[in-house]
């Protein structure tokens, strides 16, 4: 808003004031942690010998999906699978694009049949067309979808060839970019989208020519440092103008509501202790058209 002789009022952060964000209702598929553990080392967050605490992991996740329904989105829930304590991470469990479902395959053997469990679900719930990848994906753990391409990180877990197979499945243009901190070995640990066609990330967690590609892209973005990045602060969830992000990462949740976000802190420590956040718990089911889904909040 303006004083009368048209400068801005004293105080007010101009971006701040440019800022209309606008919240679109998703719908969420999650994985209650009742099998939770740590009993695997597959990423360097993962201590067995310390493991977790089941209880405290199992109430931080109800809060999650509380803050969910809270905001007016929908969560749906896949039923936890014995044997499979990093099932709670729904965002590695597959890529849904316009209703098409691009199936995950994981890189390791300990989460392997996770993959088929997400893809029998959607096929049950809605989404029949479900590409069974040839190649080595870890769903949204490593495809992040915006408005006008998907993002893609390969380095860690996700192969390159599926970069190809799922632009080809989706026809939508897959941006590759190389991780190089096994801290970060998934995108969705390093970036998030805003909505709007911008991100927010870290770019300690890219090589330098896809920090190229990303300031080229995003000129715009919300850059996050170390210490946001270090308690899994990239790992968030933004609706278009809510962000539910590990409230650990201070810096980056005062950079955010500057820009005219609407940050949602939670506390995901126990699950971080499997190198997980709220992201990684939250896989986003983008139907073709249905019309709930497009409803502003
Ligand atoms: N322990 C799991 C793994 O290493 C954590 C997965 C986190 N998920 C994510 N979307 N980053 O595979």
């Amino acid at each position: 808003s303006t004083v009368p002789d048209g400068r801005l009022l004293p105080g007010a952060a101009p971006e701040a004031v440019r800022a209309e964000r606008v919240a679109l209702r998703r719908h969420y598929l999650m994985c209650r942690p009742e099998h939770f553990a740590v009993t695997y080392a597959i990423n360097p967050w993962m201590d067995p010998a310390a493991g977790a605490d089941a209880a405290r992991a199992a109430a931080q996740w109800e809060a999650l999906r509380a803050a969910y329904l809270a905001l007016g989105h929908r969560v749906s829930l896949i039923d936890p699978v014995e044997g499979l304590p990093d099932m709670v991470f729904a965002a590695n469990g597959a890529l849904v694009v316009g209703g098409r479902v691009y199936g995950a395959r994981f890189a390791h053997p300990e989460r392997a049949a996770e993959g088929p469990a997400y893809a029998d679900w959607l096929r049950r719930n809605g989404f029949p067309d479900v590409l069974e990848a040839a190649h080595t994906n870890e769903g949204e753990g490593d495809f992040l979808v915006l408005d006008e391409v998907i993002l893609a990180g390969t380095g860690f877990r996700t192969d390159l060839a599926a970069h190809q197979e799922a632009q080809e499945f989706l026809g939508r243009p897959v941006v590759t970019l190389r991780l190089v901190d096994p801290r970060f070995y998934h995108l969705d640990t390093a970036l998030f989208p805003l909505g709007g066609g911008n991100v927010a990330y870290y770019p300690g967690a890219f090589s330098p020519g896809s920090r190229a590609v990303l300031e080229r892209l995003f000129p715009d973005a919300v850059l996050a440092g170390a210490r946001d990045a270090e308690v899994l602060g990239l790992n968030a969830v933004c609706d278009g103008r809510n962000v539910v992000i590990n409230a650990e990462a201070a810096g980056l949740i005062g950079t955010l509501r500057r820009r005219g976000y609407e940050p949602v802190p939670v506390d995901l420590s126990e699950l971080r202790k499997a190198g997980g956040g709220p992201k990684c718990c939250t896989l986003e089911l983008r139907a073709s058209a249905a019309p709930d889904l497009a409803a502003g909040l």
